[in-house]
């Protein structure tokens, strides 16, 4: 059976498309779901994916992944600046993980450039738009010795 990565993507992100397209794209959330399955596939890896406006749903599929994938890419979207459970679900099911912003963070507001994922995380990806996605998936790939 192939291995499996999870995908998360925090809130306001199923708007991508349409939502601050000077800051974000015009890539649609399921544009980048297709770019990270394609690269996944590439290394003979499956991907799912989750996207909630909700914190404890994420923590909640976060959770789940222990046992069922393998590795996890995350934006947590705004949640990366404020969310210690995130922090803290990503350090108890203990896999590897790539954390990916869409925007460069550090050259934004102030607030944006800290991360509470940032520590939980192998690597972090920020301001490559949707190819950061793809990164992170290589990145994995990596890891997993693919
Ligand atoms: C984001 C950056 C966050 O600061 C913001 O709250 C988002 C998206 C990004 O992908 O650039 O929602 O994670």
């Amino acid at each position: 059976m192939a291995e499996r990565l999870l995908i998360v993507h925090g809130p306001n992100l199923n708007l991508l498309g349409t939502r601050e397209p000077e800051i974000y794209g015009s890539a649609t959330l399921e544009d980048i779901n297709e770019l990270c399955r394609r690269t996944a596939a590439s290394y003979g890896l499956e991907a799912d994916f989750v996207q909630s406006n909700h914190e404890g749903e994420l923590i909640d599929a976060i959770q789940a992944a222990a046992g069922t994938a393998a590795g996890i890419v995350i934006n947590p979207a705004a949640y990366t600046h404020t969310s210690a459970a995130i922090h803290d679900a990503l350090k108890a099911v203990g896999l590897p993980v790539v954390e990916v912003h869409l925007s460069n963070v550090h050259a934004r507001e102030p607030f944006r450039r800290h991360s509470y994922v940032s520590p939980a995380a192998n690597a972090v990806i920020a301001g490559a738009g949707p190819a950061g996605y793809q990164y992170a998936v290589d990145h994995l790939a990596a890891l997993l010795s693919l």
